[in-house]
């Protein structure tokens, strides 16, 4: 199987693979790949908080042309994955000289595929790109053709829990990588003081809960393939390790009334109503938990509407806070504007490099001196 996932979230993927009893772990660009069986299969799609989709190949065989694209195909024989009154789409992925358009290339194997059909049948099955049945998923790098099933149907970021966004949200798996990737405790206090619409605080809470990410979604792909086992899939339901009791401070905080009451929804929606503390307020004006230290991660604006001088000085503003409000917290803050960044007046001890959809960040880790305040645990 081949899961995919954002540029630098590999490793955590390939941890969370482990973790789940993956075997066979190769990691690649944005990929890992893992061998497993079918309730590997499932498994995998229900509980991994950094895979976008899950493949599985069904096919692989070398190709120069779209002729020849065609013709290997149509070898395949397609009523095995599905029958006329299903809808199918073909997603393609093309690294080759020999293949100019990756549309094209999705659209000869969709006439392939209904070609094969009308052969047999008579009639044809229909393509939906929206919401199909079954999703083909066609890679080509050079002159190798996979042909892969998408087992996960609509990207794994689509919880389930998310229903408004305010502005700029994080996707969802990338939110979950970053946490995971600051090596949080998943004990400890937990806080986002620019949390938007929650996506941070909420994915927090789902690690801290053990409550597995694919518990809201109403579908995965694999549902509608004909081999499909729902007796399997509600083993992997009632099997799922119970829900974590932990008595744990999960803090969202924003300048805006309407991020809160966003926030406050999509909570809600999660079943996390009384494991997320949510407050509108500046950060400026943010009071952290007396007696206790904690983590921070947060995604603050970029400043793309705002003047030059006007964000540098946002982020003089938040160094100058972290510094005073927030002693001994192990803070992580992701941003696109490197300018600004450096006005935070404080030395990074990890740096990394994320992509916030087509935006390359930096992931960034300061550990605020402790000075006289105490660790709860201490
Ligand atoms: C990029 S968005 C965060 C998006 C969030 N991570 C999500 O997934 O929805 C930045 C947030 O910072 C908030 N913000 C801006 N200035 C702030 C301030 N001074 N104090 C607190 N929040 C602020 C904005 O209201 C906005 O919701």
């Amino acid at each position: 199987m081949v899961v995919k996932t954002f540029r630098g979230l590999e490793d955590v993927l390939y941890n969370e693979l482990e973790n789940l009893g993956a075997t066979d772990l190769v990691k690649g660009n944005r990929m890992v790949e893992f061998t497993g069986n079918q309730a590997m299969l499932y498994k995998a799609n229900f509980n991994l908080r950094t895979a976008l989709k899950i493949l599985k190949p069904i096919f692989e065989f070398k190709i120069k042309n779209e002729d020849e694209l065609y013709k290997s195909i149509q070898t395949i024989d397609w009523s095995n994955y599905f029958d006329l009154k299903n809808t199918f789409s073909v997603d393609s992925v093309v690294f080759s000289n020999n293949f100019s358009h990756t549309k094209y290339v999705a659209l000869k194997v969709k006439d392939a595929i209904v070609d094969q059909f009308r052969e047999k049948f008579g009639k044809r099955p229909y393509v939906d790109v929206d919401d199909p049945d079954l999703r083909i998923n066609i890679h080509i790098s050079n002159d190798l053709c996979t042909v892969s099933l998408d087992s996960s149907g609509d990207s794994l970021h689509k919880r389930g829990y998310r229903i408004k966004t305010n502005k700029a949200p994080l996707n969802e798996v990338l939110a979950a990588g970053m946490i995971l990737l600051s090596g949080w405790d998943k004990k400890s206090l937990f806080i986002d003081p620019m949390c938007g619409s929650g996506t941070l605080v909420i994915e927090a809470a789902m690690m801290a809960h053990n409550i597995p990410p694919g518990l809201y979604r109403k579908k995965f792909g694999f549902e509608t393939w004909k081999d499909f086992d729902s007796e399997l899939l509600e083993d992997i339901y009632e099997e799922e390790s119970p829900e974590n009791k932990i008595d744990i401070k999960i803090i969202g905080s924003d300048i805006s009334e309407i991020a809160t009451r966003i926030s406050s929804e999509n909570v809600d929606n999660a079943a996390l109503k009384r494991k997320i503390d949510l407050i509108t307020k500046p950060i400026e004006d943010f009071i952290s938990p007396k007696d206790e230290i904690g983590t921070i991660i947060t995604n603050p604006p970029y400043g793309e509407r705002l003047k030059k001088n006007e964000i540098n000085n946002f982020y003089k503003t938040l160094g100058d806070k972290f510094k005073k409000s927030f002693k001994g917290y192990n803070i992580w803050l992701l941003s696109n504007n490197f300018e600004a960044i450096k006005n935070i007046g404080l030395h990074p001890s990890k740096k990394m490099t994320l992509y916030n959809g087509a935006l390359e960040c930096k992931f960034l880790n300061y550990e605020i001196y402790a000075g006289s305040k105490k660790r709860k645990d201490s």
